[in-house]
């Protein structure tokens, strides 16, 4: 049911999924709280400024995930919160645990569910990854991973995959705190999101998909299951608006278009796009991992239509051209 007039706080509003989410609550009568790290920084708030409705239902608050009063602000008020906002840094992490990764991801989630218990919060919307579900080395192969799925803590310790554990601690967190304090959460798992951007920077998944076509993104060794395929911004700012306003929604919800390899994507990119330099797998690269067209159900039963994964590739390849960050045949260095 649309809550239309609603107050609703978006952490991590200013980032690529957050300020899809932004404009499609405001497209839908919302007034929305949104938070950015540097309110003094244009690139973090112009593009969410020139949104429609923004002039009235908009406003911004400067937020540090391990400042909890920064927090409060935002969410004071609010009826609902969509807590997005958490480090996505896949490569060259220096100090996982400090301000880098771990403590942001799992102490600023507590925040951010401590600020919504006191403020009396209705529902929180947790943005996890299939980076929680996916990193499961003794997952039998011929059962398809979903939301009973949850990644091995020790395995990504052991082999430093310090992303996908903040992501499963911080929401394996989120599930505690919901327990013991009595908060109603719930959790959207999406997989590699790509579309149209709006703010002026990419983020990590996009900066992905431009080195793949740069040819600089190979993959020759096995990853057996670390990918689960990938999903339209639009769908996945569109999912948590729908596990929002569902009551009957609960748990987690893995967000993707349908189960595919890692191969599939690059395959589909090079076919679609072959003037650009994408380097092709030589191999299967996650041979045993099981494909599965409605490995979303529970999003597609609640209404979600996914889009195909030639449009994702679309939408993002040309909105990447048109924002320059793509010539139609080379890399513009970014
Ligand atoms: N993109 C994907 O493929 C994908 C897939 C699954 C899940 N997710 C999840 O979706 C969420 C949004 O990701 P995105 O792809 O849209 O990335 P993004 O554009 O980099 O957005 C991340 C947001 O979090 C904010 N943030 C990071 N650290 C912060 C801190 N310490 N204090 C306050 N704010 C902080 C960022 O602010 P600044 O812009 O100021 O840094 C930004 O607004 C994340 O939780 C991510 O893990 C993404």
């Amino acid at each position: 049911m649309s809550k239309k007039g609603e107050l609703v706080c978006v952490t991590g509003g200013s980032g690529c999924i957050g300020s899809c989410l932004v404009r499609l609550l405001l497209d839908r009568g919302y007034t929305v709280h949104a938070t950015v790290k540097y309110l003094m920084d244009d690139k973090e708030t112009k593009h969410l400024e020139s949104l429609e409705g923004a002039d009235t239902r908009l406003g911004l608050y400067q937020i540090d995930l391990l400042d909890y009063d920064s927090i409060v602000a935002a969410i004071n008020g609010c009826a609902g919160v969509f807590h997005l906002a958490s480090p996505c840094i896949v490569d060259q992490v220096h100090d996982p645990q400090k301000n880098e990764l771990l403590d942001p991801a799992i102490k600023g989630t507590i925040n951010v569910l401590t600020a919504a218990k006191e403020s009396g919060v209705r529902r929180v919307v947790i943005t996890s990854s299939v980076a929680a579900i996916t990193r499961v080395p003794t997952w039998p192969d011929d059962v398809i991973n979903a939301e009973d799925c949850w990644t091995d803590v020790e395995y990504c310790k052991q082999n430093g995959f310090w992303y996908q554990l903040s992501k499963t601690l911080a929401e394996n967190a989120a599930w505690e705190f919901s327990k013991e304090k009595g908060l109603d959460v719930v959790v959207v798992n999406p997989g590699f999101a790509i579309g149209p951007v709006i703010p002026p920077t990419l983020n990590a998944s996009m900066l992905m998909l431009v080195r793949l076509l740069q040819g600089d993104l190979r993959c020759t060794e096995t990853y057996p299951k670390f990918f689960m395929g990938l999903v339209h911004f639009k769908d996945v700012a569109l999912a948590h608006i729908i596990v929002y306003e569902n009551t009957s929604a609960s748990g987690r919800h893995l967000c993707v278009g349908a189960i595919c390899h890692y191969g599939d994507f690059v395959e589909k990119v090079a076919e679609l796009y072959p003037e650009y330099n994408v380097h092709r797998l030589a191999k299967d690269s996650q041979p045993g991992f099981l494909r599965a067209k409605n490995g979303a159900k529970k999003l597609m039963d609640l209404g979600l239509q996914f889009t195909p994964l030639d449009q994702i590739i679309k939408d993002a390849v040309d909105n990447l051209k048109s924002k320059g960050f793509l010539s139609d045949n080379e890399l513009i260095r970014i």
